[in-house]
């Protein structure tokens, strides 16, 4: 819609993770090379948390987009998976059929998948994005799968995104198994202050505006601010201060632009709390990529916070957990269609006021 009048060559905003708009920030990088360094183990599993639009999948997408030719990476996204619908999901996304097969024919036909890949000189991936939806007993499946080998070399590597909830599924005393399996691990953070406007700026310039005074500096304190340097945040948030410059036909975005449309878009969007525009999040690794998954943390006050999501046996409490989940996704939904309502209405007024003002010119004429 405005990309014409900001000369712009695309959309600079877009929600979907698009690899060619990669932005490294330092953290983004510093992930990044844990992950290079992981893939290149060729084995186990590698683990990415982090707060909610941070980038987990920008990042598994980008890496994917530099993948060497000898790796076939086969992605699912997660609902609820019961550890036999998550066989037959990765088979099938492998190309091995399932249809009429039980789960031992199909657990010996993808294991032949993997070991004829092998013989080719090539290996497999499996990425599995929102892996904080996996039932331990699922997750405990997908260790079994690590568990293809040949003479010594593991058939196939695994990749996990998840938001924090996964921190502590994987925590779990029973989990010990599968956390000696994972070989790289990182915990992605929001950008910091001069970080959120890069971000901004890179993502203009790939988008082919030219204009470098567009914002005004004032500007980005803003939205940082506002966004709390989280990258689906600013993405939103940016998305709608373009339009309104565009229905308003300015040439310069300035605070008063910005508080504009934050004033606009708060109850729709969420807002962090007051004061806590420039911290980074509460968790102990916040922005920092971990090696590993240190076992000892499960015992340490944090690990006891987030033990209370589980049971006295260590599973996971499923009826609250995904009630609260469900919650979240109603309130979410609500949201999404009070947004869209809200901003019919604003741009129904605003093409009154056009209309109105092209019949004051006419008359004049
Ligand atoms: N490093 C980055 N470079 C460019 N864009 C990014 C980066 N990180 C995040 N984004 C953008 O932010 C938005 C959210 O990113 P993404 O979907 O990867 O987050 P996520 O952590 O996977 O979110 P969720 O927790 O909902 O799965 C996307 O529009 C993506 O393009
Ligand atoms: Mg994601």
């Amino acid at each position: 819609m405005y990309e014409n009048y900001y000369g712009l060559t695309s959309k600079p905003f877009q929600l979907t993770p698009d690899p060619s708009f990669f932005f490294a920030s330092k953290w983004h990088k510093r992930a990044m090379s844990y992950l290079q360094y992981g893939l290149s183990q060729a084995e186990g599993f590698i683990v990415i948390t982090g707060d909610i639009g941070t980038g987990k999948t920008t990042i598994a997408n980008s890496l994917l987009d530099n993948i060497e030719d000898d790796i076939v990476a086969a992605q699912i996204v997660t609902p609820k998976l019961s550890p036999d619908e998550l066989v037959k999901m990765v088979a099938s996304k492998f190309e091995v059929g399932t249809l009429n097969k039980t789960k031992a024919d199909i657990l010996k036909d993808l294991e032949k998948y993997l070991f004829d890949l092998h013989k080719s000189g090539k290996r497999a991936l499996l990425i599995v994005d929102e892996a904080q939806n996996l039932p331990l007993e699922t997750i405990e499946e997908l260790r079994m799968l690590s568990n293809f080998q040949q003479q010594g070399k593991p058939l196939l590597q695994s990749f996990l995104l998840g938001q924090e909830e996964l921190q502590p599924i994987l925590r779990a005393p029973n989990m010990e198994q599968f956390r000696q399996r994972i070989v790289a691990s990182c915990h992605l953070a929001p950008l910091n202050e001069p970080e959120c406007r890069e971000y901004i700026e890179y993502r203009l310039k790939h988008a082919g505006l030219e204009n470098n005074e567009l914002f005004a500096d004032g500007a980005f304190d803003k939205i940082f601010k506002f966004t709390n340097g989280v990258p689906r945040r600013i993405n939103t948030l940016m998305d709608r201060i373009l339009l309104y410059g565009f229905l308003e036909e300015l040439t310069l975005l300035d605070e008063t632009a910005v508080d504009t449309v934050t004033a606009e878009v708060a109850d729709e969007m969420f807002r962090p709390e007051e004061g806590t525009g420039a911290t980074q999040p509460p968790l102990p690794a916040a922005g920092q990529p971990q090696p590993k998954v240190n076992v000892s943390e499960a015992q340490t006050d944090g690990g006891a916070e987030v033990m209370s999501e589980l049971t006295p046996d260590g599973r996971v409490k499923d009826v609250q957990y995904y009630k609260t989940m469900l919650n979240e996704l109603t309130d979410a939904l609500d949201d999404a269609i009070s947004h869209k309502i809200k901003l019919t209405r604003y741009i129904d007024n605003l093409l009154k006021k056009k209309y109105k003002t092209y019949v004051r010119l006419k008359s004049d004429d």
